[in-house]
């Protein structure tokens, strides 16, 4: 079984003690899914879910993640912080600055960060983020924040389905270089329990290397909502990571949920 080799090699960089709370299975629909389910059986904070493959990965905005068997990773963590308070909704940026500084500790290249949770090489989706809430039926003080990643590590560029290919790219098929893929989930693991320690005082080194990496910004956008898609620049990332831009008719705004695309590039619709 996968699974089991995944195991062995993930222990290679993990200690007995942290292994005993991450979960691997060679298939399932989607790790966030187990995750909420573990979540509703009591799994402590720092549970760990990952899957070679996935049948139903899901992204955001209802869109799926592709997610097929042997060259990428999805994996989940359950974190469960002491209160939920209205900076939960920048978690999935601060995923993302884990996400980074894994790849770029693991694979020696710094990914961009399209807001508010694609990471990017030459302008292709290498890595997706996904965080959900639990809130147990029973008692609304027993929840769970699901922090769920998808990195595309050794895919072949063909692999792609054709519809994704001029926007989707793996970290092999980017740089040449093949990616031990149990070496970057540990170092994912190990960069989302700092993040867990981290959470939710110690923001600014987060929202610096955000900043940092994150490519919308002086960038002409279109804010995407349900009913309006409305042209506009992108001027900058608040201190909650929500997004600053000034709409074509002078209005400045910010945003903190829904979709922007990049004006005048392939990579988005
Ligand atoms: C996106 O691109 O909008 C987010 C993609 C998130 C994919 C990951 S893979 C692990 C976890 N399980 C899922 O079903 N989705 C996330």
């Amino acid at each position: 079984m996968v699974s089991d080799e995944y195991r062995n090699e993930l222990s290679r960089f993990i200690s007995a003690q942290r292994m005993t709370d991450i979960h691997i299975f060679d298939s399932v629909d989607s790790t966030n899914n187990i995750a909420k389910q573990m979540s509703a059986q009591g799994a402590p904070d720092g549970t760990v879910i990952i899957a070679d493959s996935q049948t139903n990965g899901r992204g955001r905005l209802s869109r799926s993640f592709v997610s097929p068997a042997g060259n990428g990773i999805y994996l989940s963590m359950i974190m469960r912080p002491k209160l939920l308070s209205d900076s939960i909704s920048s978690i999935t940026a601060w995923t993302a600055v884990a996400a980074v500084r894994a790849i770029e500790s693991v694979c020696g290249i710094i990914p961009d960060i399209k807001w508010v949770n694609d990471l990017l090489i030459n302008n292709r989706k290498i890595c997706g983020i996904l965080s959900e809430l639990y809130i147990s039926p029973n008692s609304s003080a027993d929840f769970a924040v699901i922090l769920g990643i998808g990195i595309n590590v050794n895919t072949e560029e063909n692999d792609f389905p054709t519809d994704l290919q001029q926007i989707a790219s793996s970290i092999f098929a980017s740089t040449g270089t093949y990616v031990s893929r149990p070496q970057l989930a540990a170092e994912l693991i190990k960069q989302l329990d700092i993040l867990r320690a981290d959470w939710p005082d110690n923001s600014l080194p987060y929202l610096e290397k955000y900043r940092n990496r994150c490519i919308t910004v002086g960038k002409e956008i279109v804010v995407i909502s349900p009913d309006d898609h409305r042209s506009a620049v992108a001027e900058g990332v608040n201190s909650d990571f929500s997004l600053s831009v000034r709409y074509d008719n002078g209005t400045a705004a910010s945003i903190s949920g829904g979709e922007v695309s990049i004006r005048g590039t392939q990579s988005y619709i």
